[in-house]
């Protein structure tokens, strides 16, 4: 298909809230969390917006691919934890990186890379783009209800980007949405409209942890292997998989049921936590900077949240 990475970037800000801290905040633990999703502490922005740190991401991911801003033709974002509707964080990055390209957001929630990535590969086979940039930047602790604990102890915040070109490294793709608002999601206030009929609700992310957890097993098992299909291997070829990082019992459980060594997995959810649409491009940037990858490696990506979403991608590096 359409596309190559040239090159990714990450960043996270400084600030590390553990699991002790949390206990300090609600009713938890550093065993329950360790045992039930994995995580052991999460990144949290205290001064810088979704947008600030997403430039930070693409700064690195420019770097990488050894180009400037003012080359990129287009900027693709994913967010649910913007500071605000609109500007997109896509055009805020452009203005703080420099690029003069267009740039929107697209919202798939914990998805939203993979989405975005699609997006700007569909733009890039349309043809007239060298170069786009594709990035996942949230600040959920904005947005977390940090009084409650089945929520607040599995987010964190960070940025991820890839630059993109035309190539023929992006093998297949599957993007899959179940439209539902009972199972997972962020609702916004109401302003000051005096003609509004519903019950305002604070923001906050909502989230019915056990059907999430059904959904993203059954998601990224059949996903994966609709993506193998589509490129003609099966899912055992895959080098690496990049999953989206929620919980270490959804990955665990979906590595079993595809018959994959779970070390294939890539897995930093216990320094990071759900980063929601930052997460794939976080880990897809650690690994590629491990120096682990070799020419041809096919590498998987997948993911599920809001919406309800799911997507997953095959690469070869
Ligand atoms: N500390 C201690 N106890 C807790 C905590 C906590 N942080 N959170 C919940 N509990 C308690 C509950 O109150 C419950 O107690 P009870 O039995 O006395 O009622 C018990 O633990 C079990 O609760 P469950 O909700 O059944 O716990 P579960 O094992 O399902 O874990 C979790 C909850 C971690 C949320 C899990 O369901 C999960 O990871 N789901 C998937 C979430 C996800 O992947 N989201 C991604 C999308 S996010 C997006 O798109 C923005």
């Amino acid at each position: 298909m359409s596309i190559q990475i040239l090159g990714t970037g990450a960043y996270v800000p400084e600030r590390i809230l553990t699991n002790d801290d949390l206990s300090r905040l609600v009713d938890t633990s550093d065993e329950w969390i360790t045992q039930r999703v994995g995580v052991k502490e999460r990144h949290v922005s205290f001064d810088e917006s979704a947008a600030e740190m997403g430039a930070k991401a693409a700064q690195r991911a420019l770097e990488a691919a050894g180009i400037t801003a003012d080359q990129l033709d287009l900027i693709v974002g994913a967010t649910v934890s913007a500071d605000a509707v609109c500007p997109s964080v896509a055009a805020l990055v452009q203005r703080e990186i420099g690029a003069s390209c267009p740039a929107f957001d697209v919202n798939s929630a914990c998805s939203g890379f993979l989405f975005a990535l699609d997006t700007a590969a569909a733009f890039v086979a349309r043809g007239g783009i060298r170069y786009a940039l594709v990035l996942g930047a949230e600040r959920l602790s904005r947005i977390v209800d940090w009084t409650d604990r089945s929520t607040c102890v599995i987010f964190g915040d960070g940025s991820g980007a890839f630059v993109i070109s035309p190539g023929e490294n992006y093998l297949a793709s599957h993007l899959h949405t179940q439209g539902s608002d009972s199972v997972l999601s962020i609702p916004l206030g109401k302003g000051n409209s005096p003609f509004y009929g519903k019950e305002e609700q604070p923001i906050a992310i909502r989230m019915s942890g056990q059907e999430t957890f059904k959904f993203a097993v059954k998601q990224i098992v059949s996903d994966l292997k609709l993506i193998a299909e589509q490129a003609g291997v099966t899912p055992e070829q895959f080098d690496y998989i990049v999953p989206h990082q929620a919980n270490l019992r959804i990955i665990d459980l979906a590595a079993r049921r595809l018959g994959i060594p779970i070390e294939k997995f890539v897995v930093n959810l216990d320094r990071f936590g759900n980063t929601s649409s930052a997460s794939v491009p976080i880990s897809f940037d650690e690994l590629a900077r491990s120096g682990k990858l070799k020419k041809g490696d096919l590498i998987a990506m997948c993911a599920f949240g809001g919406g309800l979403s799911s997507a997953a991608s095959l690469i070869r590096w």
